[in-house]
């Protein structure tokens, strides 16, 4: 089975967890673009549920299939949020931001009773941060002196802190700001890390979730492996 399948098959087994009437986090990615079509096709049929984007993409994605939307304003706490990652350790840890959706993922993340994770086996890692750069979303002013207090604060472990797209191009993201993409040589206290790179000023969030995901379903080329409650 290969990688595409893996995703599709991690994707679809979530959604078998969306009943009527719930409301549903949609996450950002590749991944989650397999349960985006399979939501479309189960509202199509009947399903009556309500999406709560996490990007823009998602959102003309999810309008595309025809799933109602709304916001955290008129419903403050999700039900279910579907979403993948860029890394996922054994504790359910996770590095999100490759599609440079981490804000608005990890406030639906936070308004959610239920997150479900969907990954390839690609993404399942020992030590976060030793195969994919943590996303750290910061606001454009001030970028450089924002770079060097990052770069400053992994202090012995290897930190090197790159503007995604480059000073030509650089990448904007949904709401206005930069990504810096942050070379670890491994996160080994990933909750620690976490709080200490948004106490830098100009960080607006960071792409380690500690302790949010309730279940990550891996697509493996034998089938669906689960982290979690199931
Ligand atoms: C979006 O910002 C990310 O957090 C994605 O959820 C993550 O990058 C996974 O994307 P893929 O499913 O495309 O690998």
């Amino acid at each position: 089975m290969n990688t595409e399948t893996q995703k599709k098959i991690a994707a679809e087994k979530a959604t078998e967890k969306i009943r009527a009437g719930m409301v549903v986090g949609l996450g950002t990615g590749s991944t989650v673009y397999y349960a985006l079509l399979k939501l479309g096709a189960m509202v199509r049929d009947g399903l009556k549920i309500v999406g709560i984007p996490t990007s823009v993409s998602t959102e003309k994605v999810a309008t595309e299939q025809g799933i109602p939307l709304s916001t955290l304003a008129v419903y403050p706490t999700i039900d279910v949020t579907i979403d993948g990652a860029d890394e996922v350790d054994a504790h359910r840890n996770l590095i999100k931001g490759g599609g440079a959706a981490l804000v608005r993922e990890k406030i639906i993340a936070n308004a959610s009773k239920r997150l479900l994770i969907v990954v390839d086996e690609s993404k399942v890692s020992r030590v976060l941060g030793t195969s994919f750069p943590l996303p750290v979303e910061i606001v454009q002013f001030g970028w450089e002196a924002t770079q060097k207090a990052l770069n400053r604060v992994c202090g012995q472990s290897l930190c090197e802190a790159k503007l995604r797209g480059g000073i030509q191009h650089p990448l904007i993201t949904d709401n206005g700001n930069y990504i810096l993409d942050c070379h670890f040589d491994g996160i080994a206290e990933p909750e620690q890390v976490e709080l200490q790179l948004n106490n830098i000023p100009g960080v607006v969030e960071n792409g380690i979730f500690v302790n949010r995901a309730d279940t990550v379903i891996i697509g493996t080329p034998s089938g669906i492996q689960y982290m979690g409650a199931h």
